[in-house]
């Protein structure tokens, strides 16, 4: 099954898309997840990413796309993905539909080369005390805490592994707003594309985590 999350920043892709790809037995591909590992790791890609992390802009189109287009081709990627994080503007969703063709992907009812779009829905004041609150550990992109709605058990290691818990650098209150503002402007119209292709299904992502969970889980599934 191959299915893309969109939400905007704080919406709980993160918190969530591990347990939509383990459920679906697809990989689970962000592309904020490899951005960052590049940055820690000091990659040619890293140094060129950091200053549009650090802004709370969108990585260029240029550099962001061949690294899907990798990643897509990998052997575990061709029946299925889940992505969180791409694409993030209509030219992005255009080259997806490029690669999946070019990868032999059959689209759906004329034009629709993914099964579902998960459109995660919620409120700023929301995202922003999600986002002030977030942990994140140093070993595992994937284990995601915050200090009030799902703290960890001393707050300073990950309750999973035992790794350092940390902030990230774009949670910042200033950059949140910016990363609101990219999101609102360059990457809500990919939520349209999606609709006239017929794949998008938004569900409430307020409430209890297993709860959201729940309501994700009947969505990908209504689309089998
Ligand atoms: P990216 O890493 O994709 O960040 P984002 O989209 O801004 O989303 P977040 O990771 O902030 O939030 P999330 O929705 O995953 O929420 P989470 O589950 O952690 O992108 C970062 C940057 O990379 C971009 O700004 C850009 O520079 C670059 N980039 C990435 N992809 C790109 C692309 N395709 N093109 C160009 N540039 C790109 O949850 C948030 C918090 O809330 C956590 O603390 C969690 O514990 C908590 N929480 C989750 N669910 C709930 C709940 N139900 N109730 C209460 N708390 C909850
Ligand atoms: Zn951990």
């Amino acid at each position: 099954m191959r299915i893309v999350l969109v939400g905007p920043p704080g919406a709980g892709k993160g918190t969530q898309a591990s347990f939509i790809a383990s459920h679906l037995g697809v990989p689970k591909i962000s592309t904020g997840d490899i951005f960052r590992a590049n940055i820690s790791q000091g990659t040619p890609l890293g140094v060129k990413a950091k200053e549009y992390l650090d802004a709370g802009q969108l990585v260029p189109d240029e550099l962001t796309i061949d690294i899907v287009r990798d990643r897509l081709s990998q052997p575990d990627a061709v029946a299925g993905f889940l992505l969180d994080g791409f694409p993030r503007n209509v030219a992005q969703a255009e080259e997806l539909d490029e690669i999946l063709a070019d990868n032999g992907v059959t689209p759906s009812s004329g034009k629709a080369y993914l099964d579902v779009v998960l459109d995660l829905e919620v409120d700023n004041d929301e995202v922003i005390k999600r986002i002030s609150g977030r942990r994140l550990c140093r070993n595992d992109s994937g284990h995601i805490f915050h200090v009030d709605y799902s703290p960890s058990r001393d707050g300073a290691v990950c309750d999973i592994c035992g790794g350092e818990l940390y902030q990230r650098s774009d949670d910042a209150e200033g950059v949140v707003r910016t990363r609101l503002e990219v999101y609102a402007a360059e990457t809500a119209p990919i939520i349209d594309y999606y609709r006239e292709q017929g794949v998008l299904t938004t569900i409430d992502a307020t409430g209890e985590v297993d709860v959201i969970t729940g309501r994700a889980f009947a969505a990908v599934d209504a689309a089998r």
